[in-house]
């Protein structure tokens, strides 16, 4: 799926997004949105999965990354699709379990597990825990000799493959605190010392080299360097690893300076992936180890967009037009963060041509939030209705309260239907954990 054929001109001229008309969706839910389509969610995980089993033998398993949207649907939709999800944090574990996920394909992740998190995941009895850390190795050691149990684990490993992407979503670069270099020994020193860990059950490696990537080639030289290093730890050790996973990165458009693929695009790079996998295997006498892929963006990115009302418009002569939104750096800091670039769609005139270029600017107090500079629209009036696309990964996940504005709610549009899969927030929600000391309280 892609975002072609998940959203729509009806025949009012306005956006549909799963068959949903966007006006209707905004008078029945409010701006600012969160709206996903099912559909396209579903089958982006179908393909993944039917990929493993296409082209693998199904000897593999596909991990949802929960981190680009995390709610308890998201871990349902992904339980019926009989994949597995990745976790990085107590939160995701404890939303995952909530919608009753099954912990035997929950994989933690994360490069500083706080023990209460280790514990937790353990208790629950999760599949696997990617170990990050010397330190972690140590607490997984000794919460799971306290238990009684041997906890399966995979060592995270820096091949130090430089994807081209952003280099805040860069991860196994030279510099990176994620993982152990394979060129420096210490992913090989560190092998070792999980060897020797009695409640450690090690099957094998993960890597991930960034995300937003596109070029197959970054993907299939992390796979060449990871079976490098199996062969290598083999012959060292006289240990094969069962498992390797290869983590998430595939890229997702944004605006037409990127892609925007179909199911078979995407399916072009699993095949590479596979076909590397077994030529280096062949090349160095390995068994296939079984397969784990992380995606997260791709399977929910162009499966969501924002719905924000325009309100103040600013023109300031000879430079730009600023057209303010009822959302902004709260429920979408990429742009602060990243500089990230979105396409923007006047839901409710979607037919009509785009004659200017526009600032689209949030309400928070600070220049720099915004969701996107010059962007293609028609004329913008007070009133309208603003889609941004592609926002179905990384942005309610990154959302925050600043400036208390209330994070939106989402809503999952099903044939059509929508409901809600996350619930408005309320001021309430804001104050309910803060505390006024006796001594500050009025008329005290
Ligand atoms: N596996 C691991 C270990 C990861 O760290 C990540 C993403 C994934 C899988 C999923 O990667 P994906 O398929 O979604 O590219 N906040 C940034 C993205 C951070 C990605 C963090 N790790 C953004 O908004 O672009």
């Amino acid at each position: 799926m892609n975002t072609r054929e998940t959203l729509k001109i009806n025949e009012k001229g306005h956006l549909a997004i799963g068959g949903a008309d966007c006006t209707e969706l905004a008078e029945r839910f409010g701006t600012p949105l969160y709206v996903f389509d099912e559909a396209h969610i579903r089958n982006m995980m179908r393909m993944y999965r039917q990929a493993v089993c296409d082209e693998y033998d199904g000897n593999g398993l596909v991990l949802y990354a929960s981190k680009a949207f995390s709610c308890m649907a998201i871990y349902a939709i992904a339980r019926e699709e009989g994949i597995g999800v990745d976790v990085v944090s107590g939160g995701e574990l404890y939303t995952a379990l909530k919608a009753g996920f099954p912990a035997e394909r929950i994989y933690m992740h994360g490069n500083n597990k706080l023990p209460s998190e280790l514990k937790e995941a353990i208790e629950a009895g999760v599949g696997c825990i990617v170990v990050d850390s010397e330190l972690e190795a140590e607490r997984i050691e000794a919460e799971a000799a306290s238990r009684g149990v041997v906890q399966k684990v995979l060592l995270r490993i820096n091949p130090g493959v430089e994807a081209h992407t952003h280099a805040y979503v860069q991860t196994a670069t030279p510099d990176s605190k994620f993982g152990f270099s394979v060129a420096n020994g210490t992913a090989q020193e560190m092998t070792k010392r999980l060897l020797g860990m009695e409640h450690l059950a090690l099957k094998g490696f993960h890597c991930h080299i960034g995300s937003q990537i596109f070029e197959k080639d970054s993907f299939v030289l992390a796979v060449e360097r990871c079976l490098a290093f199996v062969k290598e730890i083999k012959y060292s050790y006289g240990f094969e690893a069962e498992e390797l996973n290869l983590g998430g990165g595939f890229g997702i458009w944004y605006t037409d300076e990127d892609e925007m693929m179909s199911v078979e695009g995407y399916r072009t790079y699993l095949t590479a992936l596979f076909s590397a996998v077994r030529r280096e295997c062949a090349r160095y006498g390995l068994r296939l180890p079984r397969i784990l892929l992380e995606p997260g963006r791709s399977i929910v990115g162009e499966a969501g967009i924002t719905l924000y009302t325009v309100g103040a418009i600013k023109e300031i002569p000879g430079l730009r037009k600023y057209v303010a939104v009822d959302g902004g750096m709260f429920d979408n800091p990429r742009f602060a963060l990243y500089g990230s670039k979105y396409t923007a769609v006047l839901a409710n005139r979607a037919d009509e041509p785009p004659c200017e270029l526009v600032s689209v600017a949030g309400k928070c107090c600070e220049s720099g939030d915004l969701i996107g500079v010059g962007m293609s629209l028609p004329r913008v009036k007070t009133g309208d209705l603003l889609a941004i696309l592609s926002t179905g990964a990384y942005n309610y996940s990154m959302a925050s309260n600043y400036n208390r504005n209330l994070i939106p709610p989402a809503v999952l549009v099903r044939d059509g239907e929508a409901e809600y899969i996350v619930k408005p927030q309320s001021y309430e929600d804001l104050v309910r954990n803060d505390v006024l000391p006796r001594s500050l309280t009025p008329n005290n």
